[in-house]
Parts: C-alpha cells; structure tokens; sequence
C-alpha cells in the first residue's frame, strides 16, 4: 500500500488510511471516531459519579474532558495536522520528537495528518490523546475509560474461564508423571488457548461485546487450519534447550517474558499459560508486560492485571479461585512480576527498540523466550509495512533480536509476512478479509541463534 515514508532504502511503506478503501482509510474512517465517540459517552455517563466524589470540579472536569475530547475527533474526521502534546509527562517530549521524525520522513509539502501519515503512528496517537484529555482534568486524570468492556469481557467469559482452569488443575495433579511427549500435548494446548484468546480484542470491534462463551479446548482441532504459520514446535525446543539447573536444584529454562495483549479472557488464558510454564517446570521465572494507561479499548494495565487476579480468586468455583490464589502467590513470591514501560504506549516499530528504549531492550535480552500476544505486537515488529507475504519474518524485524521471540496473533490488520509462495494470494481468492477478520492466526517464530 502506499505511504509517506518511501525513503528508506528496501524497506516498503508504512500502511497509511492514505490508500482510500484500505483497512487503515475504513479504521481511520469509520472505526477510531466510533471509539472515540464512546469514550465520550463513557464519560458523560459517569457525570454523577465524578460528582460524588469531587464535586463541582468533577463536573467542571468531566465537561473539559468532552470538549477536548470532542475536538480531537473533529480533528481526526477533517484530517487536521497531528498536534504536538502538551500536558508535559515524562514520555511528552518523546512522542513529540516521533511527529518531528514523521514529519522528516514525509517532506515539507503537507502536514503529518491522520488520513496522509502512517496509520500505525496516528492510531497510537489517538488513545495517547485520549490520556492527554484526562491527565489536563486532574481529578479524573486516572479514570479508565475502557474499564466498563474491560471487566464485561472477564465476566461474561466465566464458563470458559472454568473450563480453562479446571483442565489446569486436572493436568497439575498429574504434572510429575507425565511423559516429555504429554507434556509437549499440554504446552500445544495451552499455547494454542492463549493464541486463540487472541481473538477476545476491543479493538477490532470498536468497543462491541467479543467474549469467549464456550470453552476453547472443544475447538482448537477445528481452528487448526486456520493457523497460516505454526512454529510452536520451534518454541518448544526452545524452552527446552534452555533447561538449566537452578539453585533451587531443578532443571528449568530462567524466564520467559509474555508482553501481553488484551484483558478480559485473553488475559486469563495468558496467566494459564504461564501457570503451567512454571508448574510443569519448563520455566523458572515469567516477566509481564502491560500497558502504562489506557490503550488500544482493551490492552491490560497493572490495573486490570491485579484485578483479574483478585476476581479469579474471589469467584466460588472450586479450581478457579485455586487458580486466582495460586497466581497471587507466585507474584508475591516473584516467581511473577508484572512490568510496564512506557515504550510499549509509544508508536515505535520494534526494531527502533534498541536505540530508543535501551533498557527495555536489555531486560528482554534476559529472557529465554519473548511472546509477543496479539496483532498490535505484530505490526510493531514488522513495522507495519506494505510487506510481501513471503518475506522472511526475520527480514521484517529489521535487526529486532533481543532474545528468540515469537508472536502469536491472530490477523486484524493487512501485514502478513513469512507465508509460502502463493499462500497470500490462495487466501485472497477464497476469502478476501482474511487478514482483517481475526479467523486466522499465526504462531510464528524468530532465533537469531538458529541461523
Ligand atoms: O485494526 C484492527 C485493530 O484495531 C488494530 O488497530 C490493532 O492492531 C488491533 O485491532 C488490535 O488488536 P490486538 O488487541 O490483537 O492487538
Ligand atoms: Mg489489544
């Protein structure tokens, strides 16, 4: 597809709402004034509860909110330059250098502006706006505009959270006696949980209900052809060559960093997965990334970590509160952390990582494994380009190696690197939305150490 930055040298384009008809043009169209639309409604509905806890000023703030908020979409819908930021936090600086830097890429003739700019960079933009609205009307400055879909998506996903976690207890119970080849079927599974979990996104639907109802182990035969790339056996043998013994006298590999995705049942079967990383031994320690405020309708903040972990603990289903309290203890004895820096609530692709967030690229040299959930990951590790569908996934992380790394995602934008010959185009034909639907997936996988 097209876009403004066509200078650097062998790298395609930034997918940019430029191309009108594009999934960027229809997101940057219809989708993000949607959004933004209910987050002003969010905010009008929740007048009287502002009132009752700061009074008139929670008024005053509420009203200030709006009409900032009202302004910014009135900006986007009449494609008006990109502003810079003004509200002085820590990261203001940075993201204001990012529009420079936008703007370089894109010549002096016009404005960085929503519909001419790249898509990756002006969507982030907007939910960084939305914080920027809250943060200038200080006694609302924390609330969570997303947090209403946040906790209906958990809640209304309880069956399948159950199911999920009473087959965890069923195979811990068990843990000691299984085989490498049994152990190998449960990681497949649960791997396969948290890829599909991918689907629960807020994102995709414009803040509309998209929970899991049923429970998704009944169904990972059937979605298995849907799955374009699967190098989950590659994933294995990584954790499994990382196995060293530990002081505590057991052979496991040392960490493994999820950067997580979405709350809600994604979440849920995100801390599945990590529960059986640790109890079956395959890893020592698990780092998670979460989001610094707010993003993308339904990504998870340390709010929102701590409070699935106190809702799955406090439910009365026996094996599920087990779990809650379990994924308690593991935080508090560190076996668990939670991390969040402000990189990943910046626009950056991946492979400016290095040399823009050098510290978050060394604790991620750290870990055995980095997974990366969900479809937003994605484009930041493949730029968000126009790239052919049979690139190397290695050559779209552009000298993004921190540690051998694998996404798992499920396809809502229209970059697709690492398939066959003729795979993009067969899909296209038989069903064209296949990279924006969210029905298929990838499980796909990079070692630099391999090479
Ligand atoms: O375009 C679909 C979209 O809104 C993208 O902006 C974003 O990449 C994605 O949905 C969010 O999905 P996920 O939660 O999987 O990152
Ligand atoms: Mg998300």
């Amino acid at each position: 597809m097209m876009a403004a930055d066509q200078t650097l040298a062998g790298v395609p384009p930034s997918l940019s709402a430029k191309v009108v008809g594009s999934f960027a043009y229809l997101t940057v169209r219809d989708r993000l004034p949607t959004i933004l639309t209910k987050v002003i409604d969010t905010i009008h509905r929740n007048k009287n509860k502002f009132f009752e806890e700061y009074g008139e000023d929670g008024i005053q703030a509420e009203k200030q909110t709006i009409s900032l908020l009202s302004k910014l979409r009135n900006e986007l819908q009449t494609d008006k330059p990109v502003l810079a930021l003004t509200d002085g936090l820590p990261d203001t600086e940075s993201w204001n250098q990012y529009l420079n830097r936008q703007q370089r890429l894109q010549g002096d003739q016009e404005s960085v502006s929503w519909f001419k700019s790249a898509w990756l960079y002006v969507e982030c933009y907007m939910y960084r706006r939305i914080q920027e609205a809250l943060l200038l009307n200080p006694p609302i400055s924390d609330y969570d505009v997303f947090n209403e879909g946040k906790t209906q998506s958990f809640f209304e996903s309880q069956q399948a959270v159950m199911a999920l976690c009473t087959y965890l207890e069923g195979v811990k119970k068990n843990i000691d006696g299984l085989s490498r080849n049994q152990l190998f079927e449960h990681f497949n599974k649960l791997l396969l949980v948290s890829l599909w979990g991918n689907k629960c996104d807020l994102s995709i639907s414009a803040g509309q209900e998209n929970s899991q109802k049923t429970s998704p182990l009944d169904s990972l035969n059937s979605l298995q052809p849907f799955i374009l790339v699967d190098d989950s056996s590659m994933v294995w043998s990584t954790l499994i060559s990382a196995q060293k013994p530990g002081e505590s006298g057991k052979t496991t590999a040392d960490r493994v960093d999820i950067v997580l995705d979405n709350a809600g049942f994604e979440l849920v079967t995100d801390l599945i997965f990590a529960d059986f990383l640790v109890s079956s031994g395959l890893a020592r320690q698990i780092y998670f990334h979460g989001k610094s405020f707010p993003w993308f309708v339904s990504d998870v903040t340390a709010n929102d970590f701590q409070w699935t972990i106190r809702q799955t603990m406090a439910t009365n289903h026996k094996w599920m509160s087990k779990s809650g309290f379990q994924w308690q203890t593991y935080l508090k004895e560190g076996v668990w952390s939670y991390h969040d820096h402000p990189f990943w609530t910046q626009p950056h692709e991946f492979c400016d990582m290095a040399a823009d967030a050098p510290d978050l690229y060394a604790t991620l040299q750290g870990a055995d494994l980095v997974l990366f959930k969900g479809d937003l990951n994605y484009r930041k590790l493949t730029g968000d380009r126009d790239w052919d569908h049979t690139v190397a996934f290695n050559t779209a992380l552009r000298g993004f190696r921190p540690a051998p790394l694998c996404s798992l995602r499920t396809l809502k934008a229209n970059v697709q690197v690492g398939l066959q010959s003729g795979q993009g185009e067969k899909l296209t034909s038989q069903d064209p939305s296949w990279m924006t639907s969210g029905k298929y997936a990838v499980i796909q996988f990079y070692n630099s150490k391999s090479e």
